[in-house]
């Protein structure tokens, strides 16, 4: 695929994108990460670039739908490789609609709905005239400080505005610092006239990811990251001597980063957990099913759980019942769970989670074809 156009183009194996479109079919594998995402790394605005799931729309400014041209709209930046779940949660359908308009990995909509499968949600995004790159750094900079380019098309030009802008940190963040306070608003270029952009954004991290300073040593798995991002985004830690149970925990790196903050952890998985995280002194280790624990019987009779974490391999529906079960008996404070999605059918039960008051369903960076729902009090 061409940039900026976003025709298929012949890939490196000789078989060209439309080719492999017509072969794999099915929408689902539409989902794979090559064909959604691929911004990143394309520094020039004219050599092959990104392999995006729809055309770009080769739209000028003026043509652009109304309710972008004339007034504020919200952009979402799709989950990376989920594209299609967006549109779904949006209810929309193909690259352009009557109420929506997808530019790469970016759809636009007039107005907020609720969605999950997104990175970032850009609100109160305006078209702003940049008809030179000292402009549209001028446009910006009349609206806020930080700005963090999220290039579609014209790469190139976009990290020439993004040089004329101040500068943005994009260091990693250590795990326990408070998440960033300042806003910080995304920006694209539409095309050589005119740019895209968002003072408001939903995440306060460079697109919605969090990379943070890992941990190589210590962590027995990789997944511990979700469980960091979840808490960074919360804005909480579980305190010293609090109660936790982490419901599927093996090999160990959600119960290593709640024992690491010095809770105590009931860690249950029907798989054997690392021996040295069974070790440590603040973790309990029993081996068996997570859901064949009752409320109010986890660390003595009576006793009240701060933190139920669920990494469980399981369906959302099972997941939701026992969700359900410690909420009506009040045994637990602050929820963390993993929505391991399987597909459409799982869409009712995500709402009823995010239904839940003072919730949130959210697509962690860290995330793979899951959710994250989150209570934290
Ligand atoms: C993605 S892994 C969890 C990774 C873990 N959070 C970590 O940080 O290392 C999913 C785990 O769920 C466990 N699991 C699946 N069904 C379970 C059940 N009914 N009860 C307890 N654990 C279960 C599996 O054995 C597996 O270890």
């Amino acid at each position: 695929m061409t940039r900026g156009g976003g025709r298929p183009g012949p890939r490196p194996g000789g078989e060209s994108d439309a080719r492999r479109h017509e072969r794999l079919g099915a929408r689902e594998r539409y989902t794979r990460r090559e064909f959604v995402h691929g911004g990143e790394g394309s520094a020039s605005d004219s050599d092959a670039g990104p392999r995006w799931l729809f055309p770009l729309p080769e739209l000028s400014a003026e043509k652009l739908p109304e309710w972008m041209r004339d007034a504020a709209f919200t952009g979402y930046l799709a989950a990376r490789g989920f594209l299609p779940e967006l549109l779904a949660d949006l209810g929309v359908a193909g690259g352009q609609g009557p109420e929506h308009l997808v530019f790469g990995d970016m759809v636009f909509t007039p107005e907020e709905r609720p969605v999950f499968w997104t990175q970032n949600v850009w609100r109160g995004a305006r078209l702003l005239p940049a008809p030179s790159i000292g402009q549209a750094a001028r446009a910006l900079r009349d609206v806020q400080r930080n700005w963090w380019p999220h290039p579609v098309r014209l790469a190139r030009r976009a990290a020439l505005v993004a040089e004329k802008l101040p500068k943005v940190s994009a260091r990693e963040h250590v795990f326990g610092v408070p998440a960033p306070v300042a806003p910080l608003g995304s920006f694209t270029l539409w095309d050589e006239t005119a740019l895209i952009a968002a003072a408001e954004c939903s995440s306060p991290f460079p697109d919605g990811h969090v990379r943070f300073v890992e941990d190589r040593i210590s962590a027995p798995s990789r997944a511990y990251l979700k469980l960091w991002e979840a808490l960074t985004l919360a804005g909480a830690l579980p305190r010293p001597g609090e109660l936790c149970l982490d419901l599927g925990s093996c090999p160990g790196g959600w119960t290593w980063v709640l024992a690491s903050c010095g809770a105590r952890v009931l860690s249950i998985d029907r798989a054997p957990i690392e021996e040295r995280i069974a070790a440590m002194p603040e973790v309990e280790y029993c081996q068996g099913s997570g859901f064949g624990l009752e409320p109010g019987l986890a660390g003595g009779p009576g006793a009240r759980v701060d933190w139920l974490c669920s990494d469980m391999a399981c369906y959302p529906a099972r997941l939701l019942e026992l969700v359900t079960r410690w909420l009506d008996a009040d045994a637990c404070r602050n929820f963390v769970c993993t929505l391991k999605c399987q597909g459409e059918e799982d869409r009712a039960t995500i709402r009823a989670f995010a239904a839940i008051p003072g919730s949130r369903v959210l697509h962690l960076s860290h995330n793979k074809h899951e959710l994250t729902w989150m209570l934290v009090r």
